[in-house]
């Protein structure tokens, strides 16, 4: 099991003073512990500002999404420069909502990617199957291609700096988690196709988190198993008390 990273997708949620607010008690409780690695990923507006709370401390910040091209004609996008300029070390890329909502493709997100490693941001690089596509047995086919697309022409040492989320679209939101054994197998899928894509270090090193209803019930148990090193959380990430549970919950493994 590799060292346990925790972050929260904020999502389209919180006002400025929530999202300040949550920031500051994050960061206050989380002081001097770096037993697990934790990050936040903010809306791009309050970037700069949550960068600001949590310059110095041991929580790092990311955006939810970036654009590809560095600059240019691209009304109401974002780029990889801006956000290191703002502070920003992560980025999360191919979440499914993004995929769903607006249309991503793989190939638009192994663009995304490259560009995220090319501007020195660590991505989180999403995969997961929709509820139609496991009951059809098509999960290991979807998630195989979403990662062999996404990942296209990266070398070893540039998947090294990515951190994958599995997150079952049927789980998000949804209350219903993946169970601890269902999310543990797909993992291990992740890390085969890793390792017969690139080699066992990159695969064992490589940390993947689940996502998709974790909650501070469900976190130890799901955390707990051998082939999950962290979660990516939404929903019970925009509350002070129940994302440092799930954190503690982390550092107790
Ligand atoms: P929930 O934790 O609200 O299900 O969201 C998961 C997610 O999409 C995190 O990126």
């Amino acid at each position: 099991m590799n060292k346990q990273f925790i972050a929260g997708n904020w999502k389209m949620n919180l006002t400025l003073d929530e999202a300040r607010d949550l920031a500051t008690k994050i960061c206050g409780t989380l002081a001097n512990s770096d037993v697990v690695d934790v990050g936040v990923f903010p809306s791009y507006v309050f970037l700069n500002d949550i960068c600001g709370i949590l310059n110095g401390s041991n929580v790092v910040v990311g955006a939810q999404d970036m654009n590809n091209e560095n600059s240019g004609a691209f009304t109401g996008e974002v780029s990889g420069p801006m956000l290191r300029d703002v502070g920003c070390t992560h980025v999360i890329i191919g979440h499914s909502e993004r995929r769903i909502i607006f249309h991503e493709t793989n190939s638009i997100i192994n663009l995304k990617i490259k560009a995220a490693l090319s501007y020195g941001l660590s991505p989180i690089f999403c995969v997961g199957e929709k509820q139609e596509e496991r009951d059809a047995d098509r999960t290991n086919d979807i998630v195989g291609s979403q990662l062999s697309c996404g990942l296209e022409s990266l070398t070893a040492e540039q998947v090294k700096e990515l951190t994958i989320a599995y997150e079952p679209v049927w789980a998000i939101g949804t209350g219903k988690t993946a169970s601890p054994e269902q999310a543990n197998e797909v993992h291990a899928f992740i890390r085969s196709a890793i390792e017969s894509e690139y080699d066992n270090d990159t695969a064992k090193n490589i940390r993947i988190q689940y996502g998709g209803s974790v909650n501070p019930k469900n976190a130890k148990d799901l955390l707990g198993q051998p082939e999950i090193d962290g979660a990516l959380v939404g929903g019970a990430s925009l509350e002070p008390n129940s994302f440092l549970e799930i954190i503690s919950a982390a550092a107790g493994l």
